[in-house]
């Protein structure tokens, strides 16, 4: 049990498995910030053994410095760096995920508030509209975008004519592209020139290359879902910041647990709630 409960946390004792010194923060408190629930539910998560702090399980009592802790819990790692932010962005066509164009098009970290600076979490082509996560938490971009992660993106693609029972088989089999074939892709006719493709690699163009393969090349692409991540109610251009769940979410999509349903609805609580256009 803890004697934390006034919210102050400057001193108090280390009850083994802190930082030496007792500096930095108390872990519940680190937690509860997180979006874990109140101090005391934080704290039985750490009594319960479910909480490690830089790859050892976290006595109650533990410190960190949420400057350089890792911490985890469920082994499901928690961003806890001050000033760390994430936003989902519906990008528009025409714009490209680069940090600056040389051809002068505008690009996505425009569209979304300059400070802190971010970046995204992959890349759409300048052609394909839709969702697209931007931020400074360097782990959580690098964890979405390993292959060996491989988080499912859902695209919603305008073909050129009609796919047919063989065309869908072929991509749920697995494309044979130039740069090797593709993972088995989850494939469904959503409409008569309409494909929903659910992959989980990051390939150059890939969807394109996939539907040019298989006959039907692309109209129109739009990436519709990240991981857990759909908001059908973020217009092109706009922006919002995403709540504590729904990182956790991309967390836990990240260290490989299994996604919502091809086509679930939004989650209830889209986060932030807020939704800016620059
Ligand atoms: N696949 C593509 O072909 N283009 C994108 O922008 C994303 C996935």
């Amino acid at each position: 049990m803890t004697r934390e409960s006034d919210g102050a946390d400057a001193g108090g004792a280390d009850a083994g498995g802190g930082d030496a010194g007792g500096g930095g923060e108390r872990l519940q408190k680190v937690l509860a910030r997180a979006g874990f629930g109140s101090r005391r539910v934080c704290e039985l998560l750490i009594e319960d053994g479910r909480v490690t702090v830089d790859g050892e399980v976290a006595v109650l009592g533990r410190r960190v410095v949420v400057e350089t802790a890792r911490v985890a819990v469920d082994s499901v790692p928690v961003p806890v760096r001050p000033g760390t932010v994430h936003y989902l962005l519906n990008k528009p066509r025409g714009v490209v995920t680069t940090a600056a164009d040389t051809h002068g098009r505008p690009v996505v970290v425009d569209l979304v508030p300059p400070e802190p600076r971010v970046f995204p979490v992959g890349r759409l082509d300048a052609d394909t509209e839709g969702l697209l996560v931007l931020t400074n938490d360097g782990d959580l971009a690098h964890r979405m975008t390993h292959p060996s992660f491989g988080v499912e993106k859902e695209y919603l693609a305008e073909v050129e004519g009609s796919p047919g029972p063989l065309a869908l088989r072929r991509l749920r089999q697995g494309v044979d592209l130039e740069d090797g074939r593709t993972a088995p892709a989850r494939a469904s006719l959503v409409a008569p020139h309409a494909v929903r493709l659910v992959i989980h690699e990051g390939r150059n163009r890939q969807v394109r290359r996939m539907l040019d393969a298989v006959g039907h090349p692309v109209v129109r692409l739009v990436r519709t879902r990240i991981g857990p991540l759909a908001d059908r109610r973020l217009s092109p251009g706009e922006w919002r910041a995403l709540g504590t769940d729904e990182v956790r979410g991309l967390e836990r999509a990240a260290a490989g647990e299994p996604e919502r349903p091809e086509g679930a609805a939004s989650p209830p609580d889209p986060g932030g709630g807020e939704r800016r256009g620059r």
